[in-house]
């Protein structure tokens, strides 16, 4: 049975004007960003390629320090040499960390306060994907399964758990970006245990967005950064390998994030060279809608649901352009 627009379809709940509105402004001003300019420091995990790679070069050029964290030992040392080269070596720290382990994130955090006793910006943004394909159901690969919570979701609060005390007792403010995902959000079929914990990365960065601003004279945000189609090796980038059309560079996606990050928003959505932020805002509205409306569950997958979709999207983006 397909459903036709009469039956389900209620009023657009499109209210693109109001429900995008910056969480934590910074005010605007002519002189240096609090968080972003020379001097300061940077944190960053998987930074020994993509996304983390090109954010340090991007920190580098503003002046900042940078303590560069990644597994994978050999490519981290690279980065920290190209790195060296920008800001000099004085100011970058390379330290091979496994976040799934929190003794070495500890020691991370250690060597950072001791070298610059503060940090002004913490990206938490190591992640894997397994995109082999043994997490492609719910029913098996628990081994992988256990491996992608442990990197992408313990990871992930190994460093907010071990940073966030330090942080939050500094004079200068400071920002936490946690690296979720569209996936996360809206969940489409085919890596489920990747989803999942980025749902869960989702959660935990606006619970500890909340709790950041209540915590008496803290000057520290959460941002929760949602890279587009990125070319990573996480996406499939493997060699020398030509970046298809529809994704961006990971430097088109850093910069992007920068210019959310000088204008505090929370939510730092990007888009990318095949689907444009609107495509997004309605993706992500029809996903509530499944729970709103109740729908099936990832009704945008269902063959019953095929034609209302495309006639939403269709509407939709009439609506907003
Ligand atoms: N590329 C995309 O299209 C895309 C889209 C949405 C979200 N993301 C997210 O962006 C972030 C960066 O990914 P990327 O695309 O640059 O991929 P990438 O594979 O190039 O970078 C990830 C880095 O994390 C490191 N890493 C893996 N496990 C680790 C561990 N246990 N401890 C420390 N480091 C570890 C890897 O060695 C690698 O250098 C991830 O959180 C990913 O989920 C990427």
């Amino acid at each position: 049975m397909s459903h036709s627009r009469s039956s389900i379809r209620r009023p657009s709940p499109l209210r693109p004007n109001s429900s995008f509105a910056f969480e934590n402004p910074q005010e605007p001003s002519d002189g240096p960003h609090p968080l972003l300019h020379s001097g300061r420091v940077v944190v960053i995990t998987g930074a020994a390629s993509g996304i983390g790679r090109a954010a340090a070069h991007e920190f580098a050029g503003i002046g900042m320090r940078l303590a560069l964290a990644d597994v994978n030992e050999a490519p981290l040392k690279a980065v920290g040499e190209e790195i060296s080269k920008i800001v000099g070596e004085e100011n970058v720290l390379v330290v091979p960390t496994d976040v799934s382990k929190l003794e070495e994130v500890v020691q991370l955090r250690d060597k950072v306060y001791e070298a610059w006793g503060e940090v002004s910006v913490l990206m938490n943004n190591a992640a894997i994907a397994q995109l082999n394909g043994t997490t492609g159901t719910s029913w098996n690969g628990l081994d992988a399964w256990k491996q992608v919570f442990d990197v992408n979701l313990f990871g992930v609060l190994n460093v907010q758990h071990t940073f966030t005390p330090s942080m939050i007792h500094q004079e200068n403010p400071a920002a936490i970006i946690n690296t979720g995902s569209k996936q996360g959000i809206t969940n489409p079929p085919g890596n489920a245990a990747y989803n999942a914990s980025k749902a869960a990365i989702k959660s935990l960065t606006e619970g500890l967005a909340h709790e950041l601003r209540n915590t008496p004279n803290a000057k520290v945000t959460a941002h929760l950064f949602i890279p587009g189609w990125t070319w990573t090796g996480l996406a499939g980038a493997k060699g020398n390998a030509e970046k298809p059309a529809g994704a961006w560079t990971a430097q088109e996606t850093v910069l992007y994030m920068l210019d959310q990050l000088r204008i505090g928003k929370f939510y730092i959505i990007c888009p990318d060279n095949e689907t444009r932020k609107q495509v997004d805002q309605l993706r992500i509205l029809w996903a509530a809608g499944d729970v709103v409306e109740g729908r099936p569950a990832l009704s945008r997958w269902h063959k019953d649901y095929k034609a209302l979709f495309e006639e939403y999207i269709r509407d939709g983006l009439a609506q907003l352009d």
